[in-house]
């Protein structure tokens, strides 16, 4: 589906971090912000967010067969969520004015898959754009915190099992988020990078002057 940044009325911003970065509370909370300026908003998660994607979902985090899931199933299975996403929710969100706010993106997979996974980056790039098309961010908001804080936030979460993603050892993540903050370097017109060790009130005062800023 073709739909150019300029062509559409909508605005979409993903959330980026490690897990345990604090991202949920940020969205709900730029959400909040939005429709108390009178704007529609949309909030979406990945992998999921369609019945396709919750399965999908499913099959990636909690199979039991999951770790003998090889890097490259990981990646078109995110790929293959995201894709039924942009289609079924974000697009058409977008067309209609809503502003998007997506819990993890297209940067997810060159971050976990390329660099955790050691996944080659050209294939990850062309299938990520394959999936995605034209829907583009426009605006990715990082929330950075070094890789003890994302696990010692992981042990104190409500669930009682780790799923298969968060069994990931340190060095895991410490690619993870030298993975973020390098792509946010590169791409500075796209990225925000956010200290994710403040207090979530000042998160959300930083990350709402950021929008206002570059996208209002
Ligand atoms: P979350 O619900 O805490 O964000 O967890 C989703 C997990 O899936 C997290 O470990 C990151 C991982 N993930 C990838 O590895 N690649 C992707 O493309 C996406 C969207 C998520």
């Amino acid at each position: 589906m073709p739909l150019k940044p300029k062509n559409r009325p909508g605005r979409l911003i993903s959330f980026e971090g490690s897990e345990g970065s604090g991202k949920s509370t940020q969205i709900t909370r730029l959400a909040e912000h939005f429709q108390k300026a009178g704007r529609d908003v949309v909030s979406t998660r990945e992998p999921g967010g369609t019945e396709i994607g919750e399965q999908i979902r499913n099959i990636i985090v909690h199979n039991s067969k999951g770790d003998e899931m090889c890097a490259e199933t990981e990646l078109l299975l995110f790929t293959a969520a995201r894709a039924q996403l942009v289609r079924e929710v974000i697009a058409p969100a977008l067309l209609r004015g809503s502003i998007v706010l997506s819990d993890r993106f297209l940067d997810s997979s060159t971050v976990y898959q390329g660099i955790g996974r050691n996944l080659a980056a050209d294939p990850v790039a062309q299938i990520n754009r394959f999936a995605v098309g034209d829907v583009i961010p426009d605006l990715t908001i990082v929330i950075d915190v070094p890789e003890e804080v994302s696990l010692a936030r992981l042990k104190t979460r409500a669930s009682d099992l780790p799923d298969r993603m968060e069994r990931q050892n340190v060095d895991f993540y410490r690619k993870v988020r030298e993975g973020y903050l390098v792509l946010a370097k590169g791409m500075p017109e796209r990225f925000i990078v956010v200290d994710g060790t403040k207090s979530a009130d000042a998160v959300e005062k930083k990350v709402w002057a950021e929008v206002q800023a570059r996208l209002i």
